[in-house]
């Protein structure tokens, strides 16, 4: 549609088309990446204008700007989420910072507590019908336009056209601009490629093929998206698509195939990345924009089924409490959609949601998993809503969990050079008991290698991983399930009672060479429940040969598992230098001296003559399974 024979008395120049804004009004600007520069410039340079309270979300072009002190007697913003430009402004008191959840911000506009006078957006040039496209901004843009009493749109032919709720008809635009220039860039640099290294292969084990994911703000969750390369038929509802996002698609890992909320379609509200991202989403059908009403409204996003929020914060507490827009008092980004995908996310079937964050900051001084938030720093995620927080040093289950285990759960994925210092904060907190042992200071990376999987014929298979501190409760329900014989049998007493003390003194124990225990689980709806522990440990009689023992609970015995623990444990034995194992079995327990003689048949048998016997079982010289 030709403007200018359709509207003619509409399409105006940017400098007469800014002296429309009469002073004192409240004006709504476009979000981020689709702002409309050239207007906000026009606006910000005709002298005559005073007075102007602007509602912006992600803010650039003003950064330009908020060091002039005639600017900021001209020109309050209040903005809904600190961009990296604006934060030095926040931190000096030169912007307001509004927080508010994304999804609920439109109807801060619908309800007109927040009242809009005007809305400068930038919009595509219009089509043959007369609309134009909201573009790479739907977010809360949509709503802050309906709001507002006049729309000033600057046409720019970067803008591409999106699908969706993104249409606008030129009739219901007050005044067109036509003006033409690249859209603002957001490219995401990746800082300590190690660490995002590591804590992606953890989001990678969490991550199951065939989910929806919602990926959050900032440079963590965008850089972690590549390496969810090998997943399959992923799908997006999710508030801002940035260039993690290309290689995935361009892969054809994103199918959206899988999704239950509006299948094959990638369900979106902000675009902030490159043009050739802006490129990708023209004219593209994949992509669905909807306003942040919809986008981030908590029942929404239930209706996908496996939901995945994947965000980060800046600090974490031992109790779980999540800081994701203060540093202390310095207000730093803003709330955004944290929240909004967390609950949506608890609400989907089998959804759950990932903090990912490195453990330390400030070129590793101080941790990021804290006793206490700074002072002045806001909540935004509480207690309640946490579910699993990542670091590179690995996963935390929080949800549902009382404040003892979060502290030994956190206080495990901490830096090991300030775990032991969180363990002491929490004793003088008596969030854990006096006496309770720190987890040990090794990096445990290399445990991610001891990770095995056995397939059992009615299709479950067993995982098994290296014990961690934070199985204490899990293992202590694994041993009160256990029938009386079976305990009998791996302890050689009655033993009716595993206190707290026991296994602590178990868990700490284990260093992963010289003492280690492999525990085997299997998935219980949303948990995983421990059904066998094999162990060794060095033995002080025998150089060179360690010590062994297993507990298979009962409704898993005869299907393979303590045979296939016995390889694990072997081989990993023989990793650490030990020639064989040693093994102190009751006579009458015939199936373990089947397992040892199976594997070892050449097997030394003792008799104690005390009703039980020592099994030496050397490893020979192939290597193990
Ligand atoms: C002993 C134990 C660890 C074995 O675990 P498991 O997962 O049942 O072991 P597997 O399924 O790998 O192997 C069981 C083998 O014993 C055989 N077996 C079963 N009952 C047996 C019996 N009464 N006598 C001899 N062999 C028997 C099975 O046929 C199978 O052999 P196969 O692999 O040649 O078919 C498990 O039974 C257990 O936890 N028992 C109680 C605790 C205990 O005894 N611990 C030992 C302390 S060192």
């Amino acid at each position: 549609m030709d403007i200018h024979s359709y509207c003619p008395e509409k399409v105006l120049h940017p400098e007469t088309a800014v002296t429309k804004i009469k002073n004192g009004s409240r004006v709504f600007v476009g979000t981020g990446c689709g702002e409309p520069q050239k207007l906000i410039h026009a606006m910000v340079q005709e002298r005559s204008i005073q007075d102007i309270v602007c509602y912006q979300m992600l803010s650039y072009t003003f950064s330009d700007y908020v060091n002039d002190k005639s600017f900021l007697n001209r020109f309050s913003l209040k903005l809904f989420f600190i961009s990296q430009r604006m934060r030095q402004a926040a931190f000096e008191g030169k912007i307001d910072y509004v927080p508010a959840y994304l999804s609920q911000i439109p109807e801060l506009f619908h309800s007109q507590k927040i009242g809009l006078d005007v809305a400068l957006i930038q919009v595509s040039p219009p089509d043959r019908f007369g609309y134009c496209s909201l573009g790479i901004s739907v977010d809360i843009t949509l709503a802050g336009m309906m709001n507002a009493g006049m729309i000033i749109a600057q046409l720019n032919p970067s803008m591409p056209r999106t699908w969706g709720d993104s249409f606008i008809h030129i009739k219901d635009i007050d005044y067109l601009v036509e003006h033409e220039e690249p859209l603002c860039e957001a490219i995401p640099t990746s800082k300590n490629v190690d660490i995002v290294e590591r804590i992606a292969g953890y989001v990678n084990q969490l991550v199951n093929d065939g989910a929806t994911l919602q990926v959050g703000f900032g440079h963590l969750p965008d850089s972690i998206l590549p390496y969810l390369d090998r997943k399959k038929d992923l799908g997006l509802h999710t508030q801002v698509i940035t260039n993690g996002f290309l290689p995935l698609l361009q892969k054809g890992v994103i199918t959206n195939k899988k999704k239950s909320l509006l299948p094959g379609r990638i369900v979106c509200s902000l675009c902030m990345g490159s043009t050739e991202l802006y490129d990708y989403l023209d004219n593209n059908p994949l992509f669905y924009f909807r306003s942040s009403e919809f986008v981030n409204d908590p029942n929404q996003i239930a209706r996908n089924d496996n939901l995945i929020s994947l965000s980060s914060a800046l600090e974490v507490d031992l109790t779980g409490q999540i800081c994701t827009d203060s540093k202390g008092y310095l207000f730093y980004s803003g709330i955004g959609d944290q929240v909004d995908f967390i609950r949506g996310s608890k609400l989907s079937n089998g959804g759950f949601s990932i903090i990912a964050l490195p453990s330390t900051a400030q070129n590793g001084e101080v941790s990021r998993i804290v006793p206490h938030l700074s002072e002045g720093a806001g909540v935004a995620t509480t207690r309640g809503d946490v579910d699993i927080v990542v670091t590179e040093y690995g996963i935390a289950e929080l949800h549902g969990k009382g404040i003892y285990q979060r502290v030994m759960e956190l206080t495990q994925i901490a830096h090991p050079k300030f775990r032991e210092e969180l363990i002491n904060e929490a004793k003088k907190r008596h969030y854990i008991f006096a006496d309770q042992l720190p987890p040990t200071k090794q990096d445990l990376i290399f445990l991610e290698k001891y990770k095995y999987y056995l397939q059992l014929p009615e299709d479950k298979t067993v995982e098994f991983r290296p014990l961690l501190p934070s199985d204490e409760f899990a293992s202590r329900n694994f041993f009160y399930s256990l029938q009386d014989t079976t305990v009998y049998y791996r302890f050689f007493q009655r033993r009716k009672i595993f206190s707290r003390n026991m296994l602590q003194e178990q868990w700490a124990l284990v260093d992963y060479k010289r003492n280690m225990s492999i525990i085997g689980q299997m998935q219980k709806g949303q948990r995983k429940e421990i059904v066998a522990i094999g162990s060794y440990a060095e033995s002080e009689e025998q150089e060179g040969y360690a010590e062994v023992a297993f507990v298979v609970r009962e409704d898993f015995q005869d299907k393979g598992i303590g045979s296939y623990l016995l390889s694990i444990l072997e081989s990993i034995a023989r990793e650490n230098g030990y020639k064989g194992f040693i093994a102190t079995v009751l006579n009458e327990n015939t199936k373990m001296i089947h397992v040892f003689q199976k594997r070892y048949p050449n097997a030394r048998i003792k008799m104690s003559g005390g009703g039980d016997v020592e099994i030496h079982m050397a490893f020979g010289e192939e290597s193990a399974a």
